[in-house]
């Protein structure tokens, strides 16, 4: 068959890699995959797979982070509840771009997002005797469910694909009324759907957390990336969307990775609810002898897993906080290019007979922003991630993120200005091949 990469090699490397079922296949198999058969054909690939920052690193974390090097920070250890700089930068940004008051005290510093959830799902699972799962709402994160596994805790799920609006109700409420669940989690712009959970559902989250005692870990790894709202400008509205205005019982997690393109320097920021950060649970007093979510969070788990967070990268993140609260950085503007690249991307796939799985909330089109979902009718995600290998397009199935669609994820990250072109040449040819 004619397609952009040879089809006998591309074949001969698939098929190298035995995966069974490719729809099973992992981020990691995609790139050795794409790399392989880049290098032995010498034709480009379009990557799709992998959700990297594609931009610079903002510049005036790049600063801060430096000047806190030269002025000796790295031989100290940092306090392990955060440095007060960041603590209060980051309880004034939630103030400036969510809306929601929160104690400093509450804003602790972590190596990213990922050690967050990390020790939020630890410390959750260790609150209550025979509250010991995390609920899902996928698609999500696959990494999150490792997390839990390597942990040796449980974890339950749902598609939320057919659960939109009031629905919503009905699935947490078939899910939380079994009394096993110690958290639930979303992120919120979704990854990999790019979904956002409107107000109405936020607060049907935030009721039913109150009604059956449950923390939200609401993730915000893609803060104000909901780009059809202006959410760039401080202590005005409108503000990111969160369940933090429905219920006291949450604890949100700010990265740096995409907000900032910071993610090398692994910082992020739980922010832990006033009430929440000052509740004893029974769990927690009967293993650690005392304490409550916040201090055992901060002073049990966090001393435990890292001692703390880099010391410069939480200079970094005071500043970035800072400059974007005081108006001098806008943020928004500049990871806005995700935004556009996403438009261009699904007006070409969607011309070449492809569909945007998940493409609404509610009644509202969905954003354009980090990632998207496609289809191909009558392919599975399987099959039609194979098939995009021949023809240099490489993306990750859904299946591997708690979804029961058919598709692929896509992310917009890597995509380079002169891609867009290649893009519609090598699905001109997809659609006349199939
Ligand atoms: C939904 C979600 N949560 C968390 C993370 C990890 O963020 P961090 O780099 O802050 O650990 C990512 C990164 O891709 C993500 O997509």
């Amino acid at each position: 068959m004619n397609t952009p990469i040879d089809y006998q090699t591309a074949k001969r490397v698939i098929d190298s890699f035995g995966i069974l079922d490719f729809g099973k296949a992992t981020i990691r198999e995609v790139v050795a995959i794409s790399t392989q058969l880049e290098q032995e054909t010498g034709t480009e690939f379009i990557h799709m797979e992998m959700g990297v920052p594609g931009l610079r690193a903002a510049q005036v974390g790049v600063e801060a982070e430096i000047k806190a090097l030269q002025d000796g920070v790295a031989s100290i250890y940092p306090n392990i509840n955060g440095i007060p700089e960041v603590k209060e930068q980051a309880a004034r940004f939630i103030k400036a771009f969510i809306n929601v008051d929160i104690n400093p005290e509450g804003c602790v510093p972590v190596t990213g997002s990922m050690q967050g959830t990390f020790a939020s799902f630890l410390t959750a699972c260790q609150c209550t005797p025979g509250k010991d799962t995390i609920l899902f709402i996928d698609p999500g994160f696959p990494v999150q469910k490792q997390q839990i596994v390597v942990m040796g805790y449980q974890y339950d799920s749902f598609d939320v694909y057919e659960y939109r609006g009031e629905r919503l109700r009905e699935a947490l409420e078939a899910h939380l009324s079994k009394g096993n669940i110690a958290a639930l989690i979303y992120s919120n712009p979704n990854n990999p759907a790019w979904f956002c959970l409107t107000d109405d559902e936020l607060k049907i989250i935030g009721e039913l957390a109150d009604k059956y005692d449950v923390i939200v870990i609401e993730d915000l790894a893609y803060f104000a990336m909901d780009f059809r709202k202006d959410l760039g400008r401080p202590f005005e509205p409108p503000y990111q969307a969160t369940v933090a205005r429905y219920t006291d019982n949450y604890i949100m997690q700010i990265s740096g990775s995409k907000a900032f393109s910071y993610a090398g320097q692994r910082i992020g920021v739980t922010a832990i609810s006033d009430k929440l950060y000052h509740r004893a649970y029974p769990g927690l007093t009967q293993r650690y002898g005392g304490g409550t979510f916040g201090t055992v969070y901060s002073h049990r788990v966090l001393y435990a897993l890292s001692s703390g967070t880099s010391h410069s990268a939480q200079y970094a993140l005071a500043a970035m906080f800072k400059a974007a609260a005081d108006g001098t950085f806008d943020f928004v503007s500049q990871i806005k290019e995700y935004g556009r690249r996403a438009k261009r991307l699904k007006e070409i796939f969607t011309k070449y007979g492809f569909t945007i799985v998940y493409d609404h909330d509610l009644d509202q089109p969905i954003a354009d922003g980090f990632y998207f979902t496609i289809g191909y009718p009558g392919m599975t995600g399987g099959q039609l991630m194979e098939e995009l290998i021949y023809y240099g397009i490489s993306a990750i199935s859904l299946s591997t993120t708690g979804s029961k669609q058919q598709g692929l994820r896509a992310c917009t990250s890597f995509i380079k200005d002169h891609q867009y072109d290649l893009l519609e040449e090598r699905l001109k040819l997809f659609k006349a091949n199939h």
